[in-house]
């Protein structure tokens, strides 16, 4: 083997990155730890700790070969010559900057690690998405060895997407790898050109000083989130006029300079990153003196939790004032398709309000029922987690789809129709159904940003 690489933390960022760069560097041994014992086991079994289309393949090519998973951190450590770190950074729930900045504890302690059992100069590469200025923060405490020993910080933010994480992985956009300026940090960067040459072309490889390069993370973040809200505050405005959010969307998005990615109206974004992203970002602007710029992007965010409460009010709304006791079928709990993920997810946040209108939920998902069941562990209210769509909609006044998994497309709605209470009412917070279709069917149909179909009036 040419060298030895280690990812610290395997999670949803680490085990795939790390079995796609082991799948297209066969020279090179990929070895990844992580604290939880039962996540490295499962990463060890046949049923891996996250779904992702195409990763099973991906990790039975390379595991056993050069990709091995452990819960030996310091023998990891003692190891490798380069490692990522991909450790969680959630929003801080406590003291300066709670809910906004990010909690840096578990990337300082992995530091402290890397430095106790290192015995040779190593590269540490930042994976997790970090508040700017963090590599510098962790150069001064690796650097506070008294070994005499060297670290270099590099920066190479992960911009792949679940549900599409192996496909982004194999076929990047573009890398980006952020490194210091002295001859040492160029070395160093071009290790990990190195790694990447093996499978991206080179002039995807975009290279930038480390601020720039974690910058530009938490920014493609934040612009991406910022198309969803601008849109979702237009379907607001669609809904109260005869205009209608999909067409918009798709008249600005042919026009080339706004592009047609990320302009499709939801009930909202979620996922682990936009949210915690923005937040850090309001909170960075905030500490550089800079409250303007922190409250254009705050305003990402709010009207992303205006658009989850806007979504229950019309259900509410709609269902002759009141929710009570009325059986709401939930379509989707992950926050996306093709993920068992459930972070952020607008689901939970519409669950909730629902369950505060004393309406009963039947929750079905096909990936992500065990998340929703320990994201809504607290909740007061009846709440059925139903693995079959045809059992949850059973007495059901109403259907409320929350993720756009395709299967919701394929359903028999006639059938559906006929187990539901009456009148039945569908709203589609992800504007995938054939409206015009369940319509005629029977049911009463509210789409985000586009007329209601009602036989009500
Ligand atoms: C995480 C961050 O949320 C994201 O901001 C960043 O961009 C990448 O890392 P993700 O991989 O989705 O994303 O997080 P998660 O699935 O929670 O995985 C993190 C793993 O690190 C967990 O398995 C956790 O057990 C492990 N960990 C955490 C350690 O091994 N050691 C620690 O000290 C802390
Ligand atoms: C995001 C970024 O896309 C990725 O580059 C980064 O590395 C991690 O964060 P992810 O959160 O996995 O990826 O999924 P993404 O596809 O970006 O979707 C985020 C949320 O936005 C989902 O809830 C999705 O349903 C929603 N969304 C997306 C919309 O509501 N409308 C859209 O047009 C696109």
């Amino acid at each position: 083997m040419k060298k030895t690489i280690l990812c610290i933390g395997a999670g949803y960022v680490g085990g795939p990155t790390m079995a796609v760069i082991a799948d297209q560097c066969p020279d090179y041994k990929v070895i990844v730890v992580d604290m939880n014992a039962e996540r490295i086991a499962a990463w060890n079994s046949d049923e891996l700790p996250i779904y992702e289309p195409g990763l099973d393949e991906v990790v039975r090519r390379a595991r056993g070969r050069n990709l091995f998973f452990s819960t030996d951190v310091s023998s990891g450590i003692k190891e490798a010559g380069i490692i990522f770190v991909s450790v969680n950074t959630p929003t801080k729930t406590f003291g300066d900057g709670a809910g906004k900045a990010a909690n840096l504890q578990y990337w300082e302690k992995t530091a402290r690690d890397i430095v106790e059992h290192s015995g040779h100069d190593k590269i540490v590469v930042e994976k997790s998405t970090l508040p700017v200025r963090t590599a510098e923060a962790m150069h001064r405490i690796l650097m506070a060895n008294t070994k005499g020993l060297n670290f270099e910080v590099i920066s190479n933010p992960e911009f792949m997407a679940e549900g599409t994480a192996i496909s982004d992985l194999q076929n990047p956009d573009r890398v980006l790898i952020g490194a210091m300026e002295t001859p040492t940090g160029q070395k160093a960067l071009q290790e990990i050109i190195d790694i990447y040459s093996n499978w991206v072309p080179r002039e995807r490889i975009k290279t930038t000083n480390v601020w720039s390069s974690e910058l530009s993370k938490l920014v493609s973040n934040a612009m991406l989130a910022q198309r969803i809200s601008s849109v979702n505050s237009i379907s607001a405005l669609c809904e109260q006029t005869d205009a209608n959010i999909v067409d918009v969307s798709a008249a600005m998005g042919a026009d080339s300079r706004i592009g047609s990615k990320f302009l499709r109206a939801s009930v909202g974004f979620g996922g682990s990153c936009f949210k915690k992203d923005i937040l850090n970002l309001v909170y960075l602007c905030e500490f550089y003196g800079l409250p303007e710029v922190a409250e254009y992007w705050e305003q990402v965010v709010k009207i992303n939790d205006y658009q989850a409460k806007r979504f229950v009010k019309n259900i509410a709304a709609r269902m002759f004032n009141t929710v009570a006791d009325k059986r709401i079928a939930v379509f989707g709990f992950a926050f996306k398709a093709d993920t068992g993920d459930t972070r952020e997810s607008p689901a939970i946040a519409v669950s909730h309000l629902l369950l505060e209108e004393h309406a009963e939920l039947a929750i079905y998902d096909p990936k992500a029922l065990d998340e929703a069941k320990k994201d809504m562990k607290d909740a007061q209210g009846k709440i059925e987690y139903i693995d079959d769509p045809y059992e949850a909609v059973k007495g059901a006044h109403a259907i409320a789809l929350l993720t756009e998994w395709k299967e919701f497309t394929e359903y028999d709605y006639v059938k559906i129709f006929e187990l539901m209470e009456k009148p039945a009412f569908i709203f589609d917070g992800r504007n995938i159904l054939d409206h015009k279709k369940l319509f005629e069917i029977g049911f009463n149909v509210y789409p985000i940003g586009q007329a209601a179909m009602s036989h009500l009036n």
